[in-house]
């Protein structure tokens, strides 16, 4: 039995002459461009507030540029450091050196594999402007010890929710805690559009309108402009299909929760470690994180069983060759580290069937010396 990673064909297949229609609606009206008067882009970032309980989305071109136009929108750049998780994506440091910003690393929870709150006071400077927690595959970060420390210090808090769309922490949407909360809709998202697509959620009135103004070339009335902004637009044509795929999400995200309990039972059976999740918080499951001492030759062996993986990531960002300038070694983020090895994420996407996934979980159940 073939297990794809994820598998957008059999996703896209059952709303593809939605997806057609909302196309053809964008050509027939030529409204590409998301310039503040979009019609599409305008409905989905209504859509998207709505979806995200917050006051304001601002569609943009995607998930890195959100980050950046949300420090840009907070005047944080030269000089400044902004701490991010040694784990996550490269985007979310690359966004505060794009932003001319310094990234500096906090380690991860070696359980939640989130931010750790604790790790925050060794990062502090007196140049620190904000923490940027990232909602790792789907599981929000501890947010009330960030938040607390983030208002000791005066510090801002963008949430990185690329991962994450519509988790929860103690019942608050991802995305409403801190100035604003940054997307993706890459297409392997739980929420993903049919190219490059981002949003950015906040219940901010000025900043929703200095973010509006940046991602426009920083445009203003009467062809003038007041400041220097970016091409960071949402395009019509991702927005008329992210509010198709929209609707669908609620089911999706229910399919991929459902699917994530009965891994968790499964591989709990086998006596496996994964992602653990403090039960005020609402997973939804965009990766499925395990770990495992031999991964490297377990995931041969479910690769030999048609079993497609993911390892997310296998270099923590401290130990990228973008960041040896750092000079860091493993003693500075050892749980970060440790993931690096260990760390394998199994196939989960909606429509994928308890067959697949006991096929997956019988594999590793039969494969010795984990
Ligand atoms: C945690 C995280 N932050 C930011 C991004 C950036 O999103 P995009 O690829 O849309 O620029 C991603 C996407 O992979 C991500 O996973």
């Amino acid at each position: 039995m073939k297990v794809p990673y994820n598998d957008l064909l059999d996703q896209h297949t059952p709303i593809l002459p939605q997806i057609n229609t909302a196309i053809q609606s964008v050509l027939s009206s030529s409204q590409f461009i998301g310039n503040d008067g979009n019609p599409f882009v305008q409905k989905f970032e209504s859509a998207f507030a709505a979806f995200a309980r917050a006051q304001h989305c601002i569609g943009c071109s995607n998930g890195t540029e959100a980050i950046e136009l949300v420090l840009r929108a907070l005047d944080i750049g030269p000089g400044d450091e902004v701490i991010v998780p040694a784990q996550t994506w490269i985007s979310t440091a690359e966004a505060v050196s794009h932003a001319g910003a310094q990234p500096v690393f906090a380690d991860i929870d070696p359980k939640t594999y989130t931010l750790d709150p604790a790790d925050l006071p060794k990062r502090l400077t007196s140049r620190t402007k904000a923490i940027i927690p990232v909602h790792l595959y789907g599981l929000p970060a501890d947010m009330d010890p960030i938040l607390a420390f983030a208002q000791q210090h005066s510090l801002k808090i963008i949430e990185d929710c690329a991962q994450a769309h519509g988790a929860r922490y103690k019942d608050r949407p991802v995305g409403t805690m801190g100035e604003a909360g940054t997307f993706s809709f890459y297409p392997g998202k739980n929420l993903g559009a049919i190219g490059e697509a981002g949003g950015i959620v906040t219940q901010s009135d000025e900043l929703k309108e200095i973010l509006r103004c940046l991602r426009d070339h920083g445009r203003s009335a009467n062809f003038n402009h007041s400041r220097e902004g970016r091409n960071g637009r949402l395009d019509g044509i991702q927005a008329a299909v992210l509010g198709i795929k929209l609707k669908y999400l609620p089911l999706w995200t229910e399919q991929r929760q459902s699917l994530g309990a009965y891994y968790r039972e499964k591989l709990g059976e086998i006596d496996t470690i994964f992602q653990s999740t403090p039960s005020d918080r609402t997973h939804v499951y965009h990766v499925f994180s395990s770990q495992f001492e031999n991964r490297d030759a377990l995931r041969a062996h479910l690769s030999e069983n048609d079993i497609q993986t993911g390892v997310h990531y296998p270099i923590a960002l401290p130990f990228l060759d973008a960041y040896s300038k750092f000079g860091y070694d493993q003693s500075d983020y050892p749980f970060a580290h440790a993931q690096m090895s260990k760390a394998l994420s199994l196939p989960l996407f909606p429509n994928m069937t308890r067959e697949q996934l006991d096929h997956v979980v019988e594999c590793i159940a039969r494969y010795p010396n984990k």
